[in-house]
């Protein structure tokens, strides 16, 4: 059965993952809309603007059934200057949105980050959901805030709300770099292909919890160390990459 056509923004569809989700949402026949600072191509609509911007959120939002929030600054950064504008201040104003909007389901980005403390502790060999969280920087902080706002609005709002701690899509050439030089990043990457149909999966998905926290990474090269489980389980979603399969760039000299 054709899975039913949806209404989807995707904020920061200009990004290294937002691209991704956009590319594959429009390969299945979903309309996306795309929000960000710049303007964007291979959207159905766009919408420039910025988070900070209350209005012009909403007005992105406005009118459709899924948001894929994605716009954030993607790494340790000032908290004042970036941190909190971008992830905390703009979170909290997509998620009003969503609720003042009536938007069916947001897909909350989050990181693997969350569980960076966790990942250097040699006592796990498989960190699932249910071992919680060890932050050790600003920007974990941001993304366990974002998970928290999450937990609230679908329990409060009654908004369906998928947390997805994000692997490592390399954004620029020297990620790509570091990640050839690391078995354990290699076990956490995600190619732009799987970030597609991973995204894909959570738009299309039926009913589900009023939270599901989850894991999305590419398939790992050899020892597994994010349980995968609860995407399989909640989204039928499985990768099918592994490093270096899907690169979005050659491996640097260097
Ligand atoms: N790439 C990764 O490895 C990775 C891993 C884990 C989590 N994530 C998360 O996934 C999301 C996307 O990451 P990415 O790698 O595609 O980053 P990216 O930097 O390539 O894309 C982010 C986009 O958001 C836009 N943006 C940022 N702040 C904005 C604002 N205030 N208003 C409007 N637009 C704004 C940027 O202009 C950019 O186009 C982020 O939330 C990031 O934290 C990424």
């Amino acid at each position: 059965m054709p899975t039913k056509q949806r209404r989807v923004l995707v904020t920061g569809a200009r990004g290294a993952i937002g691209r991704a989700a956009s590319k594959e949402l429009r390969a299945r026949g979903h309309f996306v809309r795309g929000f960000g600072r710049n303007a964007m191509d291979d959207v159905d609509e766009v919408h420039v603007g910025n988070l900070a911007d209350a209005e012009a959120v909403r007005e992105a939002v406005r009118g459709m059934d899924t948001v894929v929030h994605l716009a954030a600054t993607p790494d340790d950064a000032d908290f004042m200057d970036d941190l909190l504008p971008n992830n905390v201040i703009g979170s909290y104003n997509v998620f009003d949105a969503c609720r003042d909007e009536e938007v069916d389901r947001l897909v909350v980005a989050s990181t693997v980050q969350v569980v960076s403390g966790l990942r250097r502790s040699s006592d796990l060999s498989l960190i699932r959901i249910e071992d919680g969280t060890a932050v050790r920087n600003h920007y974990g902080v941001t993304k366990v805030f974002g998970e928290a706002m999450a937990e609230m609005y679908a329990h409060r709002y009654g908004i369906s709300m998928i947390v997805v701690r994000l692997g490592w899509l390399p954004r620029e050439p020297h990620h790509t770099l570091s990640i050839s030089k690391s078995a354990a990043s290699q076990a956490i990457y995600l190619s732009p292909t799987d970030a597609g149909r991973f995204h894909a999966c959570c738009v299309e998905a039926g009913e589900l919890p009023p939270v599901v926290t989850l894991f999305a990474t590419s398939r790992s090269n050899g020892e597994t160390v994010l349980d995968l489980e609860p995407a399989r389980k909640w989204l039928g979603f499985e990768p099918v990459e592994t490093w270096p399969e899907g690169r979005p760039h050659p491996v640097p000299e260097g």
